[in-house]
């Protein structure tokens, strides 16, 4: 959530801190803003809005410098307003301060500095930080580096929450300093240059070099090179990362929106999620990143998945997926909901699996946390190499699905299903699964990628579906067992991009309560491919026909009820239940996109919404 840029080095700040905004337009953008230091003078230029309106204010009125810091925003406290907008400066004005993360004391410390004298601007939590630095830095009467080092530690000592912070000082010409606490930040390491982010996309046109602050670090940037210190003043345990990915990984080529490529390169995502992890010789998956040895896993007699948006509903499939192919009883649960549940499960015989592709949403680590401190076994499923998840779970398995950029998650949610068919495979085969039935479940996830492409070939036809809808009311998602986690995802697709309401359900809870709201404006989409409840599915289907609201079903390929009774139906390649959810879901994904686009949205920004949720 937000998304901080900050550089000192050789070049023209503005430029590279822009362009780094660009690439994190993804995790806010309410309104942006930017401050250099031209020797001892502070620039400050705030907009409300995207980047480009950052970029044209640059124009009118251009700062120099060639250190600065950056910030786009996502409302938490304060409404979209300039004052609201980063950077905030403290009562000197010589101060600038750009932060990611709430501040939960912010009420209390506000008022105790304005007691002391202080003036606010913005009704933001961030700018209570800016001045309680400034106080500090003031106060002590140390001037320079080690000063303002020592603020910024005194001023986070009474902090409580969560920051990602990125700060310069006109008095302190040339350094740059960050601290993280619960909100990601990464250094990259350049050729006399350094940058601060909130994440790796905005580095890599500059550097592969990667430091990924931990809890508590705080880091000084500028002629002397860098330092990384923690918070009560001992040396970081860091250490420099490659980045694995290319600035072309992270370009639109030639798509017009990143959701659409995200779409059309899940052959190779969901290729990358299973490549070197299947053994033919054994029948199973290979996972050693579950750092569990077979003993450890036939030992566990639980599974608990859990995770928010998206990858919550790849838990709910993958709850599916193991009890039927591992059986062994499994439940998921929504993160923000499992962080303050009392588990009753025993811990010495249940894993915990965390599903997320940023891994740093807010609640999913809280949920991680609380399952650690209780002795759980706790497991990381994401996408991002050195992500929070990943660095405080157990053990874990990467997606390998490349940069995510689009904030409707796509190519990340098929390929959790595919590692999630993989640990059911593993799990599987050291329990009941035969040997013949591993190698069949194998051969599956081999012609997956092959599946995948022969579904986005559907794509036309699901534009000329989504023109036709494009204007409904609101849209009704219903499946059953495997598919029916697909309901749901079809539905929040369709939502956060097109702002229709749209509900996912149980096909058979329709007639409980949702069939009220069937009706000629209101499409019904079934997923209803050929498994063993097609019958009820089919039956449910006639429900709404006799009710005249309109029914577009995917099904499999070839099925002729299915083609005579609803009003449009998308074929997806015939496939077993436990693989059908992946191919099922990439009609929904196209229909949610060309709807979007049909309705004139902004795809890849939708309102509201944020790709990485940092604050609970
Ligand atoms: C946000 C995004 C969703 C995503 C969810 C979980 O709400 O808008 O698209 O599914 O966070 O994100 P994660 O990175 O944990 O998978």
């Amino acid at each position: 959530m937000c998304g901080i840029v900050a550089y000192v080095g050789g070049a023209a700040a503005a430029p590279v801190l822009v362009e780094g905004l660009r690439r994190l337009e993804y995790r806010g953008y309410d309104s942006a803003g930017i401050a250099t230091l031209t020797g001892r003078t502070l620039n400050i230029r705030k907009t409300i809005g995207y980047i480009s309106s950052l970029q044209s204010l640059l124009v009118q009125h251009p700062i120099a410098g060639t250190i600065g810091i950056s910030h786009t925003r996502w409302a938490t406290h304060g409404a979209v307003t300039i004052q609201n907008a980063h950077p905030h400066s403290d009562h000197s004005g010589r101060l600038a301060l750009v932060h990611n993360g709430v501040i939960e004391n912010y009420h209390e410390l506000r008022g105790d500095l304005i007691e002391k004298g202080e003036t606010f601007y913005s009704s933001t939590d961030t700018e209570v930080m800016a001045h309680l630095i400034g106080y500090f830095f003031g106060k002590n009467g140390k001037q320079g580096k080690i000063g303002l080092m020592e603020a910024i530690r005194q001023a986070l000592g009474q902090v409580v929450g969560t920051y990602g912070i990125a700060v310069i000082h006109a008095d302190v010409p040339g350094v740059l300093m960050g601290a993280r606490h619960g909100s990601s930040l990464v250094l990259g390491v350049g050729n006399g240059e350094y940058l601060l982010a909130s994440d790796t996309s905005a580095i890599v046109p500059y550097t592969h070099e990667a430091i990924y602050l931990n809890d508590r670090d705080i880091v000084c940037l500028g002629e002397g090179g860098f330092e990384v210190n923690t918070l009560t003043g001992l040396g970081s345990d860091y250490r420099i990362t490659k980045i694995d990915f290319t600035i072309e990984d992270i370009s639109k080529a030639e798509y017009p929106h990143y959701m659409l490529k995200e779409i059309f390169e899940q052959p190779a995502s969901v290729s990358n999620a299973i490549r070197g992890r299947l053994s033919l010789e054994e029948a199973t998956a290979k996972l050693g990143g579950l750092e569990a040895s077979n003993i450890e896993l036939r030992a566990v007699e639980h599974l608990i998945l859990s995770g928010c948006g998206t990858a919550f509903h790849a838990g709910l499939v993958g709850k599916y997926l193991i009890e039927s192919l591992a059986h062994i009883p499994a439940e998921c649960e929504f993160a923000s909901e499992l962080r303050y549940r009392s588990l009753l499960a025993t811990p010495s015989t249940t894993f915990v699996f965390v599903i997320s592709q940023s891994g740093e949403t807010a609640d999913t680590l809280a949920a991680l946390r609380e399952s650690r401190r209780k002795g759980y076994r706790t497991l990381g499923i994401c996408n991002y190499v050195a992500s929070t998840v990943a660095r405080e779970s157990d053990g874990g398995v990467y997606m390998h699905a490349g940069v995510e950029i689009g904030v409707a998650a796509t190519k990340s949610f098929t390929s959790q299903l595919t590692i999630l068919t993989l640990i059911s495979l593993l799990f599987g085969r050291i329990r009941r699964l035969s040997h013949t039935d591993g190698l069949r479940i194998i051969a599956e996830l081999e012609k997956l990628p092959e599946k995948i492409s022969q579904t986005l070939e559907l794509h036309e036809q699901v534009r000329r579906i989504a023109c036709k809808y494009a204007h409904a009311k609101s849209f009704l998602f219903l499946g059953r067992q495997f598919n029916y986690p697909i309901a749901l995802e079809g539905a929040l697709k369709l939502t956060e991009t097109s702002y229709i309401a749209a509900s996912g359900h149980p096909s058979a809870e329709l007639k409980h309560g949702i069939i009220a709201l069937v009706a000629p404006e209101i499409p019904s989409v079934f997923i209803a491919p050929e498994d063993s409840v097609l019958e009820k599915n089919l039956n449910n289907i006639q429900e709404v026909k006799a009710r005249n609201g309109p029914v577009i079903a995917i099904g499999t390929e070839g099925n002729k009820s299915l083609a005579r009774i609803a009003d449009d139906v998308l074929f997806i390649p015939e496939a077993p239940e436990y693989i059908s959810p992946i191919l099922a879901v990439i009609p929904l994904q196209l229909l949610a996109y060309y709807i979007a686009v049909e309705l004139g949205h902004d795809v890849d920004k939708p309102r509201n919404l944020a790709k990485s949720v940092t604050v609970e």
